[in-house]
């Protein structure tokens, strides 16, 4: 053989290498391109492909009791080193089975605290989420103490084991679907971690196992709750993907020992983080988290339908656009609307810079009794007289006909209220 053969041929099983290796990659890529559109597909319930949908609302979950029943605190722990997170274990007092519920949803307990001033009882009702998966046994709810917090200070202050407190049946539109398999993605800041932690422990037990990313953001070390349980769960799980972020760690603490990534939990570590797959988003945490964390997931191009949260408290401006752009609705109120408040016997044009109903009422001094102010625990529920209002957000709470929960709702027509 020649040289000039021998050069020949070694050029030849080169690009024959090369091409090989280039047929390989191809293949894969285009092996995780058709599986990230068949698993789409399966999720969205459409065999040939995925196909966008209006996004619906959900529909209202039967409660598994009506009104209040009597639950007996069992036992009281004390969850992080400031002392202001304690969580509550809660029997039922008939001793009746203790039904499941959906990991995400929240308890709505009716207290009765002593005013201050006037020594008077006043009644105050609060939502908290269940912070453990379904068990037998008892239901577990982990309260955060806020500083001037009525619910939340008589609870860490006032009750301990043994009391007796009134609860509504778990009730609420966040919540996972365990019968899913997709990758979950459950971000959650501050006591925000308490609906995605009752995910995580519930989630655990589904087989086949489910990819799980959980990122949990605190301050630091001071803040910081179940850390041992989290970090025996992602020992024990290795589909379990766990990312404690502290915005502010202290000195003494270590990346990599103490918590996994210095700094809020946003966009970009997500990106940095997620492998390219269609997770399905649970979030919870303060409003300014909620305000930036979700449009970015939006402009990342994550679908929809596959971010769902809750924040604790108000419901959020970002709820608002949501729902509204979502359902593809115009905003209909306009400067023109009158807001009737017959048994104060007063009338206002409505504004379009208050953000519901009862901020409105509250703005013009008149009193509406209410709890969450998020749709979920039906105490500013007021009986609409006439008129038509729209909602920012499926209403969870127990709404009878021919009323409306004002901390969610503005008008749609002119309204008569009866407050
Ligand atoms: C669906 C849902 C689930 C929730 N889950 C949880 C949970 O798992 N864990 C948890 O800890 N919380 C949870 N929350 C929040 C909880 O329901 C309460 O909102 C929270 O505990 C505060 O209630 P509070 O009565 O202690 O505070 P409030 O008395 O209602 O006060 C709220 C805030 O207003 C401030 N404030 C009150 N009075 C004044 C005043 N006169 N002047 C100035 N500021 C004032 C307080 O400092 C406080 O920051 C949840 C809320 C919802 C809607
Ligand atoms: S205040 Fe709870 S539903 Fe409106």
């Amino acid at each position: 053989m020649t040289t000039l053969q021998l050069t020949f041929l070694i050029v030849v099983a080169l690009i024959a290498q090369l091409a090989m290796f280039a047929a390989i990659a191809f293949y894969r890529q285009w092996q995780s391109f058709t599986d990230l559109k068949r698993q789409l597909a399966e999720w969205e319930g459409h065999q040939e492909g995925y196909v966008p949908q209006e996004r619906k609302l959900p529909p209202p979950i039967k409660p598994l009791w009506l009104e209040c029943r009597e639950f007996q605190v069992q036992r009281k722990v004390v969850e992080d080193r400031n002392h202001t997170v304690c969580s509550f274990y809660l029997i039922p007092m008939d001793e009746k089975p203790l039904p499941s519920f959906k990991p995400g949803q929240y308890l709505t307990f009716q207290l009765d605290l002593e005013d201050a001033d006037t020594r008077a009882s006043k009644s105050l009702v609060r939502c908290y989420s269940l912070s453990d998966e379904p068990h037998l046994e008892y239901y577990r709810v982990t309260i955060k103490k806020v500083s001037a917090g009525k619910a939340s200070s008589f609870f860490h202050d006032k009750v301990q084991a043994g009391d007796i407190l009134q609860v509504k049946a778990p009730a609420g539109h966040f919540y996972l679907d365990t019968a899913g398999t997709g990758p979950i993605v459950l971000i959650g800041s501050g006591i925000g971690i308490t609906p995605v932690l009752s995910m995580l422990n519930a989630s655990l037990h589904q087989t086949p196992p489910r990819e799980i990313w959980f990122y949990y953001g605190v301050r630091n070390g001071e803040e910081v709750i179940m850390k041992e349980h989290l970090n025996q769960l992602a020992k024990q799980h290795n589909h379990l993907h766990l990312y404690i972020c502290y915005s502010q760690p202290t000195e003494q603490e270590v990346k990599g020992v103490d918590y996994h990534h210095a700094g809020r939990i946003d966009i970009t570590l997500l990106r940095l983080t997620l492998p390219l797959k269609p997770h399905h988003f649970y979030v919870c945490g303060p409003k300014p988290m909620m305000e930036t964390l979700v449009p970015d997931l939006r402009a990342w191009g994550v679908l929809d339908h596959y971010i769902h949260y809750e924040a604790f408290g108000p419901a959020s401006l970002t709820k608002h656009e949501k729902s509204r752009s979502a359902l593809g609705e115009e905003a209909t109120t306009s400067a023109e609307l009158t807001v009737t408040f017959s048994k104060s016997g007063k009338m206002f044009p409505w504004k379009k810079t208050a953000t519901s109903l009862l901020e409105f009422a509250e703005d013009h001094g008149i009193a509406i009794d209410s709890g969450c102010r998020a749709g979920s625990c039906g105490t500013c529920m007021t009986p609409l007289e006439s008129g038509e209002v729209e909602y920012h957000q499926r209403p969870d709470a127990d709404l009878k006909p021919g009323n409306c929960l004002l901390c969610i709702s503005v008008p749609k027509t002119n309204l008569t209220l009866k407050a």
